[in-house]
């Protein structure tokens, strides 16, 4: 697999992020206590972290990791909880960071287990959206961009644990 054309530019990711933190800072000005940015390790961290930057309302970070690809470009359906969370979300208004939805299947098992601890409220920012690909509806609230339906790696998304430091967001091809 090698890195194939450029699909987002870095710059139009930074526009976007700067954007979509407008959005998040007026939509939660009247929040009471700070809004909890929940990232999902490893994929959403440069665009969590960026987002964040530009976010003039109170945040507090936390992570979760989940596993439910392998090495591969493919699903395998099967989601695992790695890391769970590690403040008190009850009563908070936490918002889940994600890279990209594809299926849906790792943000549904997420957002399932997030409202099990009753928070105030639960919405998802999300960069990438491949549509196309969807097998469970997920809600999304903040999207950065809708993409076709390729494999794309670069500001935070990898593969096999590659290309997560590049700027721009290019499509893998084979
Ligand atoms: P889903 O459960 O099928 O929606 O997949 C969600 C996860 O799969 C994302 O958080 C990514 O880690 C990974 N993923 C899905 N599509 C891509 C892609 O095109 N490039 C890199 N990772 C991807
Ligand atoms: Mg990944």
């Amino acid at each position: 697999m090698n890195l194939g054309r450029e699909l987002i530019s870095g710059d139009a990711i930074q526009r976007r992020v700067r954007e979509l933190a407008g959005d998040i800072s007026r939509d939660y000005r009247n929040a009471e206590r700070p809004i909890i940015l929940l990232s999902v390790l490893k994929g959403s961290v440069c665009f969590a972290t960026d987002l964040s930057r530009h976010i003039t309302v109170p945040v507090n970070f936390d992570y979760v990791a989940v596993s439910s690809y392998g090495s591969g470009t493919e699903s395998s359906g099967h989601v695992q909880l790695l890391k769970d969370l590690t403040m008190d979300v009850t009563g908070r208004d936490v918002l889940m960071v994600e890279d990209i939805i594809d299926t849906g299947l790792t943000t549904s098992f997420l957002f399932e287990h997030v409202q099990r601890h009753r928070p105030a409220s639960l919405k998802l920012c999300v960069l990438l959206n491949k549509e196309e690909r969807r097998i469970t509806p997920v809600p999304i609230s903040y999207k950065g961009f809708d993409i076709p339906n390729a494999f794309v790696v670069g500001y935070g998304l990898d593969y096999d644990e590659l290309y997560r430091n590049l700027t721009a967001v290019h499509v893998l091809e084979p």
